[in-house]
């Protein structure tokens, strides 16, 4: 049941088989790729300082994409001041208004899907099926946010009067929301935090990843071309540390959303704690050491792609991506030939390219991370297979993808992020015990189970503690509306992207009584 109605439908993508779309869209994306990019602080905070760097494209070095003016501390306290004086009345427009101008965002972001495509793989290393992913998912969600924005934020709901009072309640925007996103979805979870904080009548800083302000400065714009005031969403890219360190100590800030690492969700939930004045919301969303458990009912045939799409997909950078695959010792033999298999057609390079399955990683510090990583593991474990980068990979931060045989879940201290994918064998006899290891590591993102044992997998999605759980599927990508996202634990606070009950955690909730 789609709790926003039936009316609302989620954005259509492209035929990557028909060569007509394909041959139109190559030279419209070229065009929009050489153009020179610029983010900049909004101007509602008054003039423009700050330092420029240039923003350079991870699959080739040498490309410059465009150039970011990056906002600092000053800068950033008087977009708050801003936001906060335009905050009010933004609220007061009501749901409808909002909602109507969202739309009109959707449907923007819609008809400039060429550019933001080539934003997407030239600024974030996107493939072309991952870019046009995420221009439907950025529009999915000003449509939902702005459905329910027309549901829950028009009018108070009226409650019983056992007394003879009149009693009704309403939500309403609790103010100043600073929204920090990643640069792994730097359209879509930028666009859909900044929606659901806007529906729900906030105001809206907006800080981009410091590697991705480009698409987050033409979704911004796009927004204001929308109808959204200048001072109601404001773009801050820059320095994460001294702008966040500005906002969270500002007095005007009401609540923050952030997707990132669970060392910043935690950096962040002590600012707030620190700060005098009001206790603010934090809706976190962090990372994962996600598993997928494979038994010997499964259909290895289906299972293969849907490890290799959920672990190497996006060059593995989601937050959803499998990290660890159990698999049941009777088939583990054959389940990894068919692995390594899969692993020699996967075809790295330029992710502008059709034929490309697996862009680069986002830059030298990842790439650094994932090969001291690799270097690690690979001491006490077996290699399992190892893609081979293509000719055009010589200039960009590509990371060839590997698969390694370890011991068990514990061997991995930390999430790592990129296509690195470490497979455990297990007996099903000890299926228990690999549940509980699972939930040992305290993350709780997503979960993928193949078998064709119904009751167990009921039992391992009920016995794992998980915000998504995918059977006989791959596990990435989450549909708005379709699959709520968002995880618990060390992954997160707990509120579902794309679900219904999203926009309540940046509203607040006052209740009236009258007595007539
Ligand atoms: N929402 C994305 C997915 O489901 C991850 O951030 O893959």
């Amino acid at each position: 049941v789609d709790l926003y109605g039936a009316e609302r439908k989620n954005s259509t993508g492209i035929d990557f088989s028909d060569p007509s779309v394909t041959a139109a869209l190559a030279p419209e994306m070229e065009r929009f790729a050489k153009r020179g990019w610029k983010a900049a602080p909004s101007l509602a905070a008054g003039k423009r300082g700050g330092k420029a760097a240039e923003i350079r494209d991870p699959s080739d070095n040498r490309r410059v994409v465009g150039e970011v003016v990056e906002a600092d501390a000053a800068i950033a306290g008087r977009a708050a001041d801003a936001a906060a004086g335009a905050a009010p009345d933004w609220n007061a427009v009501g749901g409808a208004k909002r909602a109507a101008i969202l739309e009109r965002l959707a449907d923007l972001l819609e008809g400039r899907r060429a550019e933001l495509m080539a934003l997407l793989v030239r600024e974030a290393g996107k493939t072309l099926p991952d870019a046009i992913s995420e221009v439907r998912e950025a529009a999915d969600f000003c449509r939902y946010y702005a459905a329910g924005a027309r549901r829950d934020f028009v009018a108070p709901v009226a409650l019983p009067g056992p007394t003879g009072e009149r009693n009704e309640i309403a939500l309403a925007g609790r103010g100043v929301f600073l929204c920090i996103s990643p640069w792994n979805f730097p359209l879509a979870i930028f666009t859909g935090q900044v929606a659901a904080a806007l529906a729900a009548g906030n105001a809206v800083l907006a800080k981009p990843a410091e590697q991705t302000p480009l698409i987050a400065a033409r979704a911004v714009a796009l927004a204001h071309e929308a109808g959204v005031p200048a001072e109601v969403l404001q773009l801050l890219p820059g320095p994460g540390p001294e702008i966040g360190n500005a906002l969270l100590a500002h007095p005007a800030l009401a609540g923050v959303a952030f997707t990132g690492s669970t060392e910043t969700a935690k950096l962040i939930n002590r600012r707030l704690a620190d700060r005098p004045g009001a206790i603010l919301p934090l809706i976190a969303e962090t990372g994962g050491q996600n598993a997928m458990l494979v038994d010997s009912s499964a259909l290895a045939e289906q299972v293969i792609p849907d490890v290799v799409s959920s672990a190497f997909g996006s060059a593995g950078q989601r937050c959803s991506a499998l990290r660890v695959l159990f698999v049941q010792d009777d088939v583990a033999d054959r389940l990894i030939r068919m692995l390594e298999g899969a692993m020699a057609e996967l075809k790295v390079g330029d992710p502008g390219l059709l034929e490309t399955d697996i862009g680069p990683v986002i830059d030298r510090e990842a790439l650094g991370i994932l090969e001291a990583h690799a270097r690690r593991i690979a001491e006490s474990a077996r290699e399992i297979g190892r893609v081979r980068l293509g000719a055009d990979c010589g200039h960009g931060t590509f990371f060839a993808p590997r698969a390694f045989e370890i011991e068990g879940i514990g061997v991995l201290e930390r999430e790592v992020f990129g296509p690195v994918l470490h497979v455990v064998r297990f007996e099903i006899e000890r299926l228990d015990a690999v549940l509980d290891a699972i939930n040992g590591t305290g993350y709780g993102l997503t979960l993928g189970v193949h078998t064709r044992i119904d009751e167990r997998a009921e039992h391992i999605c009920r016995r794992l503690r998980v915000g998504n759980a995918y059977v006989n599927r791959n596990m990435v990508g989450a549909v708005v509306g379709v699959q709520p996202f968002g995880g618990e634990g060390l992954s997160g606070t707990g509120p579902k992207a794309g679900g219904p009950h999203y926009l309540h955690r940046f509203a607040t909730e006052r209740t009236l009584s009258v007595n007539i």
